[in-house]
């Protein structure tokens, strides 16, 4: 039985703040133009799309990011539009480095689009212009990676006067990297219309709708190793859940927080302070944090390794806390029980390395065969579950690691600030 009657607001827990904070600013970004909103035939229209997925020796190892952006690519080509796709691939520093060529994505939309997909050798110059002249409606061209040039990490206004020229409209379907003010996010927003493409937008209305209209009963869980990453989300969704539930290491800086011992387990001692202020935000006692009850431990996290269960105050000296235990998944598992919604950020153990990793995978299981949405907020718990194929059996994958932090924040990110409001469109 959970702790929710379904379809009914539980009462407020003593701690919290008793108004909800409604960010304007995040409201606005609910308000953005979309490709929905603008004529689209016969335009060129460069597209800022978010490829930075995982590569290993030349090959994709991940897709996701780039099928994520099928949706907006497919109904620009429909449209009748010149698609001129840009993105980044890795940190190549502002110059050419072979390994970050965005060619492989290139052929990869293409098998994905069954439509050509021509690469072109740079982002911007003579020859990028001529190719780009030189498009039929409906066609499509990837641009080199834009962080071959130094103008792009630096948001410089010649590069992105230069992008912007290849152009009569701006779509920004990057929602993973929203949170960088560069030249292909930002910048070039100041030369060219600019709306948001339909990943930018689904990301935006349901990551947006926890922040200004979050539905009730709401429940967070917040994995990943330290606080220090975690703090501006975990204060912002305090104000904004029912009920977070902590996992992962991050969990052990709680507990010494609140004086338990925690063995040789990863403790941020700099934080311990931010802990208590949180444990204090929600209202200790209250209900509304949701801690472990048990642990797997072990002397280090590699495979083979001897492993216990036991009771969180229980972790002796020598050991490491390296996953919740099946009662704490059970507890997470009743708190989500009649929830609305579940928000999730961060695995619950160290995933990588197995058998750290079935917290997470059990978490998952139960979360998929619920009624409730669940919103799964990017970064490294997306790859824990692809591992398990689960990912696809839940409501919603963010496809931002940071730039969805940093809008659960309640941070306006800068290429979402740049779009065209729909009224403006
Ligand atoms: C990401 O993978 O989070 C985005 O593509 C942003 O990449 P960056 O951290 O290199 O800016």
């Amino acid at each position: 039985m959970g702790l929710f009657v379904p379809g009914r607001r539980p009462q407020r827990v003593h701690g919290r703040p008793a108004e909800l904070t409604t960010d304007a600013t995040i409201g606005g970004a609910l308000h953005k133009a979309t490709i929905r909103d603008v004529d689209l035939a016969g335009k060129r229209v460069l597209v800022r799309v978010d490829f930075n997925v995982p590569m290993e020796a030349g090959r994709i190892v991940d897709d996701s990011r780039i099928r994520a952006a099928i949706p907006t690519i497919k109904d620009l080509v429909e449209r009748s539009a010149r698609v001129i796709l840009m993105t980044h691939l890795g940190r190549p520093d502002g110059q050419v480095d072979e390994a970050y060529r965005t060619r492989p994505l290139a052929e990869r939309l293409s098998d994905l689009m069954e439509r050509p997909v021509r690469h072109l050798d740079d982002s911007i110059g003579p020859a990028v212009e001529a190719a780009v002249r030189a498009m039929q409606d409906g066609d499509m061209v990837m641009l080199e990676n834009v962080r071959f040039h130094p103008g792009e990490t630096k948001n410089d206004p010649a590069f992105a006067k230069h992008l912007a020229a290849l152009g009569d409209l701006y779509v920004n379907d990057a929602f993973g990297t929203a949170h960088r003010a560069h030249a292909s996010t930002a910048g070039i927003a100041e030369y060219l219309p600019a709306v948001a493409g339909l990943l930018m937008e689904r990301e935006i209305q349901t990551l947006g709708r926890i922040m200004v209209d979050p539905p009730h009963p709401l429940v967070a869980i917040i994995g990943g190793s330290k606080i220090s990453t975690k703090i501006g989300v975990v204060r912002s969704l305090l104000q904004r859940v029912d009920r977070l539930c902590i996992g992962g290491a991050m969990a052990c800086t709680f507990f010494k927080a609140k004086g338990l011992e925690m063995g040789r387990s990863l403790v941020e001692e700099d934080q311990l302070d931010v802990a208590r202020e949180l444990l204090a935000l929600a209202g200790q006692g209250s209900g509304t944090l949701v801690l472990p009850l048990d642990a797997v431990i072990a002397a280090e996290a590699r495979p083979g390794v001897k492993v216990a269960t036991v009771a969180i105050d229980a972790v002796p000296a020598d050991m490491k806390v390296l996953d919740v235990g099946p009662m704490t998944v059970e507890r997470f598992l009743q708190t989500c029980d009649g929830a609305h919604a579940v928000v999730w950020n961060g695995p619950l153990g160290v995933y990588e390395v197995p058998p750290f990793d079935r917290g997470t995978d059990a978490l998952a299981e139960g979360l998929a065969g619920s009624d409730a949405e669940t919103i799964i907020g990017g970064g490294d718990l997306v790859a824990a579950l692809q591992k398990q194929h689960l990912a696809d059996r839940m409501s919603f994958v963010s496809t931002g690691g940071g730039a969805t932090l940093e809008f659960l924040e309640g941070r306006m990110l800068p290429g979402i600030a740049v779009l065209r409001d729909k009224n403006d469109a």
